[in-house]
């Protein structure tokens, strides 16, 4: 039977050979450290479990609007006002997970043969893209540079067909964070150009060095921005699935749409644990900032003491994202091989879009002590490369 012609031109998963070999490794026995999976290695909260478990015990278990439900919708748009950032429940839509707020943005706003700009290295914004039938086009950020997203790199790849810029800040993998002198170019670009902005700032909470400046701050591109954000890294919720969008009354109306033509709407007892997530203390997200930030200079300082890697100190998120081009192998050959010698799964750059070559993404979302032992693990297996 014939296939959609789409369905070919998705990419598949770049991390599938080592997430394969590591399970193969794992039913044989063999203990591995994940540096792999981007997700919090710590629990949600106490407070927001019983929230939901409160939920269930009073019987939320039925479908809620498709627009999420009204006292989320509210919590949200209160936790942007409160930072000078004057938000209505109306514009947010709250989504199973980010991933699902950014379908719905791509398919409400673009139309198939559309092309959507995208910083590279990457996350999976082309496979949600191609999905939706619009066609990625990469813009490199290099390592010399910081990975820093320059207004003119950006200018050069727009085309008649260019209709939205990705903006993802702190970013996956590289973790830099925007700057305001370049976010402010890149959003006059955006007006010139009159494109749309995903702006993605899921890890905004995980910032180390400067202020996250965030893009919906910006009132001249309200307009035309779709803001994305969720509960999976903040609060340590990625299985539960739940993100958002933030967007112009209009806009958020026909994404509603998607969501009831496709999930309908996030479980309610999920909703009512993001309620509390956002009224509760926030010293959780502040301890688990604390930890991540030990465990960046600990990560980094490793992967240094290293002959062969040179790593840079990320802004933002949880990953390192090391070079490791001396070694004179691909990445993906890196990551075998400390997959197979040392049992520490990381996912190779080239996982991350057409300019992540030569890198290895690190999560240092594990403990302090798994990470010593990975980077000692990773030091004995390299000297014998050869
Ligand atoms: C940059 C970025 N955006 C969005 C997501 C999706 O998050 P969610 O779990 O809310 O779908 C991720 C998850 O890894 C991510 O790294």
């Amino acid at each position: 039977m014939k296939l959609s012609k789409r369905i070919s031109e998705i990419p598949p998963s770049g991390t599938f050979k080592v997430l394969a070999l590591s399970k193969k490794l794992e039913r044989e026995g063999k203990e591995i450290i994940h540096l792999d999976v981007g997700e919090p290695d710590f629990d949600t909260p106490e407070h927001i479990k019983e929230a939901a478990k409160d939920a269930l015990a009073r019987g939320m278990t039925k479908y809620t609007p498709s627009a999420g439900m009204f006292e989320l919708r509210e919590a949200i748009a209160k936790s942007f006002t409160e930072r000078n950032i004057p938000t209505s429940p109306e514009e947010v839509l709250v989504t199973p997970g980010a991933k699902h707020a950014i379908f719905c943005a791509m398919i409400t706003v673009l139309d198939p043969g559309d092309e959507v700009l995208i910083p590279s290295p990457c996350w999976t914004y082309d496979g949600i893209a191609r999905v939706a039938g619009v066609k990625p086009t990469f813009i490199k950020t290099s390592k010399e540079d910081g990975f820093r997203l320059r207004a003119d790199d950006v200018a050069e790849k727009i085309t008649s067909r260019a209709r939205m810029l990705v903006l993802n800040s702190p970013n996956n993998p590289t973790g830099a964070v925007l700057e305001k002198e370049d976010l402010v170019g890149l959003l006059d670009l955006a007006v010139d150009h009159d494109l749309w902005i995903l702006a993605d700032e899921i890890y905004d909470r995980f910032v180390y060095e400067g202020r996250h400046v965030s893009v919906i701050s910006f009132p001249q591109v309200r307009e035309r921005t779709v803001y994305i954000n969720g509960f999976s890294k903040t609060y340590a919720m990625t299985g539960w699935r739940l993100g958002y969008s933030i967007a112009p009354n209009e806009i958020t109306e026909k994404m509603i749409k998607v969501q009831q033509a496709t999930t309908t709407c996030p479980p309610p007892f999920v909703q009512i644990a993001g309620v509390a997530a956002l009224k509760g203390s926030q010293e959780c997200v502040e301890k688990m900032l604390r930890e991540y930030s030990k465990r960046r200079e600990l990560i980094v300082r490793g992967l240094n003491s290293i002959d062969g890697i040179r790593c840079a100190k990320p802004a933002g998120a949880f990953y390192a994202f090391p070079n490791i081009e001396e070694l004179g192998i691909g990445s993906s050959e890196f990551c075998e091989r400390l997959l197979n010698d040392a049992g520490v799964a990381t996912v190779p750059g080239s996982a991350f879009g057409p300019h992540g070559e030569g890198h290895v993404r690190f999560s240092y979302a594990n403990s302090e002590k798994n990470i010593e032992r990975a980077l000692e693990r990773m030091k004995e297996s390299i000297e014998h490369w050869g």
